[in-house]
C-alpha cells in the first residue's frame, strides 16, 4: 500500500506544533501500525531527518503506553485494542491517515505523539493500593471467601491498562472511566475495604487537582476503551464517593 500520513510534529513542550505530510510507500497489511511508524523512521534516519518520537513497551495491549490519535478516535479505527495491536490492513490503497498525540490539558505534549501521563501514576500514588503486611504473618487468601461475581467484576475493573484513551476520547478530558476502575477493583474486594473511604476521597482530589474534567455520561470512554471497561465503574466510584462524604 501507499499512503499519506499527516503527523502531529512538536519538538518540545513550548514549541507550537504542526501537521506534516509524509509520503510511505510498500505498506505491507500484516504490519502492525506501530511496525509502519518503524519503517517511516528508518527512512527518515537514513535522510538524515529527525525521526518520530512515540511511546511503546510491550507492544502487546498489556502496558498501555502507546497512544496515538488515528483519524479522530483514540488507538486508531478498530475496537477493544490497543495502538500497538491496530493493523495496517485496517487501511486501504491511497489513505491518508491522520496522527496525533493524546490531547488533554492533564497529558501535555513532551515532543512529537508522546504526552505526559505522570498524572495518572499520581492518581494512583493518592490510594490506589491497598497496605498489606509482609512481614511474614500475611493472611492466606484462600482464607478470605469472595464470591464469584464480586472477584469476575473486580478484575474486569483492574484490567484497565492505564493508556489515558477515556480521556483523549472525553469531550470534557475526564479521567473517570480510569479512577473509577482503579476504585472498583478494591472495592468489590473485602481487602479493600479497610482504606475504602481514605481511597476514593484521595483519588478523586488528585484527579480534580490535575486538571481533568468531569463527566457528563457521553460514553465516547467506554467505546474507545481497548480493555472494554464499563461505565459502571464510574457509578460505582460515585456511590462509593457518596458514602465516604457521609462518613466524613
Ligand atoms: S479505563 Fe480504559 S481507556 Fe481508560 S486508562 Fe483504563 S484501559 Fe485506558
Ligand atoms: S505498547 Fe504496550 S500496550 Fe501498546
Amino acid at each position: 500500500m501507499n499512503l499519506t500520513l499527516k503527523i502531529w510534529r512538536q519538538k518540545n513542550a513550548s514549541d507550537k506544533g504542526k501537521m506534516v505530510d509524509y509520503a510511505i510507500s510498500d505498506v505491507s497489511p500484516d504490519m502492525s501500525f506501530l511496525e509502519m511508524l518503524d519503517v517511516l523512521n528508518t527512512e527518515l534516519i537514513s535522510k538524515g531527518e529527525e525521526p518520530v518520537a512515540f511511546d511503546h513497551d510491550c507492544r502487546e495491549g498489556i502496558c498501555g503506553t502507546c497512544s496515538l490519535y488515528i483519524n479522530g478516535e483514540a488507538h486508531g479505527p478498530d475496537r477493544a485494542i490497543t495502538t500497538c495491536q491496530l493493523h495496517m490492513r485496517k487501511f486501504k490503497e491511497g489513505d491518508t491517515i491522520y496522527i496525533e498525540p493524546f490531547r488533554a490539558k492533564a497529558f501535555p505534549v513532551i515532543k512529537d505523539l508522546v504526552v505526559d501521563r505522570s498524572a495518572f501514576d499520581r492518581i494512583q500514588h493518592a490510594g490506589g493500593f491497598i497496605s498489606v503486611n509482609t512481614s511474614g504473618n500475611t493472611q492466606d487468601a484462600n482464607s478470605i471467601p469472595i464470591s464469584k461475581h464480586a472477584a469476575d467484576e473486580a478484575m474486569d475493573a483492574a484490567t484497565c491498562i492505564g493508556c489515558g484513551a477515556c480521556v483523549a476520547s472525553c469531550k470534557n478530558s475526564s479521567a473517570m472511566l480510569f479512577v473509577g476502575a482503579k476504585v472498583s477493583q478494591f472495592a468489590l474486594l473485602p481487602q479493600g475495604q479497610v482504606e475504602a473511604n481514605d481511597r476514593v476521597m484521595n483519588m478523586v482530589k488528585q484527579m480534580d487537582a490535575e486538571g481533568f474534567g468531569n463527566c457528563t455520561n457521553t460514553g465516547a470512554c467506554e467505546v474507545e476503551c481497548p480493555k472494554g471497561i464499563s461505565l459502571e465503574v464510574i457509578a460505582r466510584m460515585n456511590r462509593e464517593y457518596l458514602k465516604a462524604s457521609l462518613k466524613g
